[in-house]
């Protein structure tokens, strides 16, 4: 028997909301999209499902209802213009990080107040450290004419996606994959041997205190993507050091716990970056601290 998918998204809608899903409404919605290969916004004038529609639509539920996040039962994930591949063994990018890709975008693109290069001359070099997925770099190579972007990433699993990500994006800019831990010490040499010169280094670090409570989908995000010390800083600290080196005449911006604005924004200030500011996401918490070298 057929039926109308305006009920079937209310009733699954109750049911996400029982099991605890935030945003139930909206989740079932998208879900019964997919199952039905509509756009969400036409679901009050589709047609009526037809019995396998319906048992597309159950399994996706099911499985939504059982707390697998709402990307990995999609496989992608939206930010910014970018539509990337995501699912268990990479983060899922988070919308409070496209804050930092466009204040980032703003430091190098058209109307900043860089000074343009020449015509002839290179666009601006920038590094994505702890790429995942390839949110933060592949946004900038998107929107940022002439970007020559480096995406570092060491974890075998992420790469997988950044590479798919990498080949399916359309670009303005150019991109390297660099598979390498950010801690290596000999990692600023390479950036400059890649780039010749940084202009710009973003990063969204694993900045989780080990032993914080997590909701079940950030749960299913790496370990390695979530925790960083007691603290949630020792990455940060790490980035603040070495960053100094490879970000020399050049802007830096990191996300971090919303606990840590401060303690972030103390890191870079200690590590020699001068016009250190803390920025705060659309919920007013404390996001991302960004600095500029001038050496
Ligand atoms: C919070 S996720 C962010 C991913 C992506 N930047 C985003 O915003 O969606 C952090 C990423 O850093 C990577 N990572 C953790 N430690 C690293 C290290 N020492 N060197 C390189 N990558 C690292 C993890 O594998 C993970 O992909």
């Amino acid at each position: 028997m057929t039926a109308r998918p305006t009920h079937l998204a209310a009733a699954a809608a109750a049911r996400l909301a029982g099991a605890g899903v935030p945003s139930a409404r909206v989740d079932a919605e998208i879900l019964l999209a997919e199952a039905l290969g509509i756009d969400r916004g036409r679901i009050p004038v589709a047609d009526d499902a037809s019995v396998a529609q319906q048992a597309a639509y159950e399994a996706l539920v099911a499985r939504r209802a059982a707390r697998e996040p709402l990307q990995h039962i999609l496989g992608r994930a939206y930010f910014g213009p970018l539509t990337l591949a995501v699912g268990p063994g990479v983060f899922v990018p988070r919308p409070e990080t496209e804050l930092l890709a466009v204040w980032a975008a703003r430091q190098v693109g058209r109307g900043s107040d860089r000074t343009r290069p020449a015509r002839s001359a290179p666009g601006p070099g920038i590094v994505d450290l702890c790429a995942g997925s390839g949110a933060l770099g592949l946004y900038l190579a998107a929107t940022v004419p002439d970007a020559r972007v480096v995406l570092v990433e060491r974890d075998p699993a992420a790469l997988g996606y950044l590479v798919r990500n990498v080949a399916a994006a359309t670009l303005a800019g150019t991109v390297t994959v660099l598979a390498a831990d950010v801690r290596d010490p000999g990692l600023p040499g390479r950036l400059t041997e890649l780039l010749g010169t940084v202009d710009l280094v973003v990063s969204n670090p694993p900045y989780v205190p080990e032993g914080a409570d997590l909701d079940r989908e950030a749960a299913a995000d790496p370990a390695l993507a979530l925790f960083s010390g007691a603290d949630g800083l020792d990455l940060i600290r790490e980035l603040a050091r070495r960053g100094a080196a490879a970000g020399r005449r050049g802007a830096v911006a990191v996300e971090h716990d919303d606990a840590n604005g401060a303690g972030a924004a103390g890191l870079l200030t200690a590590a020699g970056f001068a016009g250190v500011e803390q920025h705060r996401d659309l919920t007013g918490r404390p996001r991302y601290v960004t600095g500029r070298m001038d050496a």
